[in-house]
């Protein structure tokens, strides 16, 4: 069982977007997949509610819970995605104690790099693979600007998944269906990235992401 903590202390960064669209993604690909819903906000487990029996199973606990809910699941799950809230309580680093690679998923934008790094600072602590992911790219922005933000990002010994998951609609429509893009519209742009992304987490699951990431000091 391999499990990824969607980590940003930011809220609206897209950490429960792509918690589910991952999630279906590793449905989609045959896998047996949970999320676990430690944000009291329960977006996760609202969007589940909605779904009826259709995977992935979604449980919403608490994080001080969260090792229990764990060592329960078994063998049940070749993938879990633990989603966290915004807050900076214990959930996030108790999810990042719990898995195999963290997700920091952030808009391009100045004041979110910072949040950015306090949550991959938090998690190199724990010595865990970490990977910023850009979100809700503008598609009409210069490609040149997510490089230059990758490359600052890379001096400071963080690293970004290649994959940029850019602007849709479809997202917030599919999430409010209690679906995801991969459902509604499987062709789309966003489907397309989406299933991108996780052909990509994958592989750093199975392998590559195998060292804890290491930071250059003093950055
Ligand atoms: N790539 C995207 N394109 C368009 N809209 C997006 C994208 N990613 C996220 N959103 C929208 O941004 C909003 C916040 O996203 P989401 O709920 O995933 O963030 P979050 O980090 O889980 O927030 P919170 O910290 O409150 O839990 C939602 O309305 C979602 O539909
Ligand atoms: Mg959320």
């Amino acid at each position: 069982m391999k499990v990824i903590a969607m980590a940003a202390r930011k809220g609206g960064c897209g950490k429960t977007t792509l918690t589910t669209h991952l999630a279906v993604a590793g449905v989609q690909n045959g896998k047996r997949v949970a999320i676990i819903d430690l944000d009291p906000q329960s977006t996760a487990a609202e969007w589940s509610d909605g779904r009826g029996d259709d995977p992935p199973d979604v449980i919403s606990t608490q994080p001080t819970r969260l090792g229990k809910v764990l060592a329960g699941m078994g063998d049940g799950y070749d993938l879990v995605l633990i989603d966290t809230p915004p807050t900076t309580g214990e959930a996030d680093r108790l999810a990042i104690e719990a898995a195999n690679l963290v997700l920091i998923p952030t808009r391009i934008q100045t004041s979110d790099i910072a949040a950015v790094l306090r949550s991959v600072e938090r998690a190199a602590g724990q010595e865990k693979p970490t990977f910023v992911v850009f979100n809700d790219e503008s598609a009409a922005r210069r490609k040149s600007v997510a490089e230059e933000t990758r490359r600052v990002l890379g001096t400071k010994g963080i690293e970004v998944a290649p994959q940029i998951i850019h602007s849709r609609v479809v997202y917030g429509e599919s999430q409010d269906v209690s679906r995801t893009a991969l459902e509604t519209d499987p062709t789309s742009t966003a489907a397309v990235e989406i299933r991108s992304l996780y052909e990509w987490v994958v592989q750093q699951l199975n392998g590559k992401a195998t060292k804890p990431q290491k930071r250059k000091t003093g950055a």
